[in-house]
């Protein structure tokens, strides 16, 4: 793969932040002696870097009743080499799509002879075992995992750490095109084999999100969530530096991976305000403003990468609601950070009051935040979920 040579980076106390780094070519050929190497402009990475990151990524595909055509493109689209594991919140009472998911991943193992992982969010052994590890921020009343695609990604952590996997990079169910898919995780492998700090993170930029306008396609580039979500985060770390920046614009990507030893030690929000909050834990943990405490084991530096890939995101649209849900969920992450001053916060009161998502006498309402997983006793979670494997293991 060939990507461009960054450019511009942005710095925040430990954190490095990369600008856009466009893929100018998705396979750059297997001459390991390829004099264009690395260019002023260019850097290309060679497939046995990919191959070599992706053995080691764990590849997490939070699902909830989506079409299982859908599901069965998205994980024909992941690499051979890689982990997957699918964490699971649908139905099971009326259809059991559970069931359907598993038949279908199955089938995929069967004949391409691969080992995937598929568990239901809701399974009372893995209550059970993160009990007993006494993470309990993503449990209810009765000690089973709550609804939330953030609480299954963190449930994906704690299966890719058992796996004894380096990597972990989140892809959703829902999408449209398989080779879209590879990319995602294609670009995941080249940017974390680029880093230069132990801790990092790719998350990707959408080239164009395909929308039907009249009779016709049109190739929108930026969503309106991640517009008010870049722009809001940008802001936070301009406050911060004292420099403005607009170096973030990928504050709302689902699509992103990490190296494990980060995925474990930062604190997470709810549902959908996991990755904005990623961010926002980031900074406030690793940016300097405030003195890093004992044990924040990432303090010694932390690269963020933001990748442009090649093919259109087309996904399922899920609805006004849903996306007023997502902006305001993203901006309280930001809004309730220690680090938000005067001026962002007036700057969020006005894009959730412009767009009448809030009222005039109304705030972004608290966001329940999440430990990282590092805070679990993770041999006793071992110990149980050992014992159910098999049950979660395909073929
Ligand atoms: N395990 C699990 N549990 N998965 C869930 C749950 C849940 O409770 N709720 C949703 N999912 C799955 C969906 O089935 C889908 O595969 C994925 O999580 C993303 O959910 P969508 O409902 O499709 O979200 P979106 O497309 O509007 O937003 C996506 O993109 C945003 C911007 O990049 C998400 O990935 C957001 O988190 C992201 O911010
Ligand atoms: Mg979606």
């Amino acid at each position: 793969m060939r990507l461009e040579t960054f450019r511009y980076t942005e710095r925040f106390g430990s954190v490095i932040m990369r600008d856009v780094q466009k893929v100018l070519e998705l396979d750059s050929g297997w001459n390991e002696e390829d004099e264009l190497h690395e260019t002023f402009a260019a850097r290309r990475v060679e497939e046995r870097k990919i191959k070599a990151i992706e053995e080691k990524m764990a590849i997490i595909i939070p699902t909830r009743d989506e079409k299982l055509r859908l599901f069965d493109g998205v994980v024909s689209g992941v690499p051979h080499e890689c982990t997957k594991i699918v964490i699971s919140n649908s139905e099971r009472r009326q259809f059991d799509r559970f069931a359907m998911e598993r038949e279908t991943l199955k089938q995929y193992c069967q004949f391409t002879k691969n080992q995937a992982y598929i568990l239901h969010q809701k399974d009372p052994h893995i209550g059970e075992a993160l009990q007993a590890a006494g993470y309990t921020d993503i449990l209810d009343e009765n000690g089973i995992v709550c609804d939330g695609k953030a609480e299954g990604m963190i449930l994906g952590i704690f299966l890719a750490k058992l796996f004894g996997k380096k990597y972990i990079g989140f892809i959703d169910a829902d999408n449209y095109f398989p080779a879209t898919v590879l990319e995602y995780i294609r670009a995941y492998a080249a940017a974390l084999s680029m880093a230069r700090m132990p801790f990092a993170m790719v998350r990707i930029l959408w080239h164009y999100k395909p929308k039907i306008l009249g009779e016709g396609l049109y190739f929108k580039k930026w969503g309106r969530v991640s517009q008010i979500t870049n722009k809001c985060m940008n802001s936070l770390i301009s406050s911060n530096t004292g420099f403005e920046t607009d170096v973030i614009k990928t504050g709302n990507a689902g699509e992103h991976a990490m190296s494990l030893n980060l995925a474990e030690v930062i604190p997470y929000a709810s549902g959908f305000a996991i990755e904005p909050q990623e961010l926002v834990s980031i900074f406030e943990h690793y940016g300097g403003v405030h003195a890093v405490s004992a044990g924040e084991k990432a303090s010694s530096g932390i690269e963020i990468f933001q990748i442009e890939t090649r093919n259109p995101h087309l996904h399922e649209e899920k609805g006004e609601e849903h996306l007023n849900e997502m902006v305001l969920d993203g901006l309280g992450s930001i809004f309730h950070s220690p680090l938000c001053g005067k001026e962002t916060e007036r700057l969020i009161l006005d894009q959730l009051r412009h767009r009448n998502i809030l009222s005039d006498d109304e705030t972004p309402p608290a966001l329940k935040l999440l430990s990282p997983p590092s805070t679990a006793n993770f041999e006793k979670f071992r110990e149980i979920v050992e014992n159910h494997l098999e049950s979660y293991s395909l073929p």
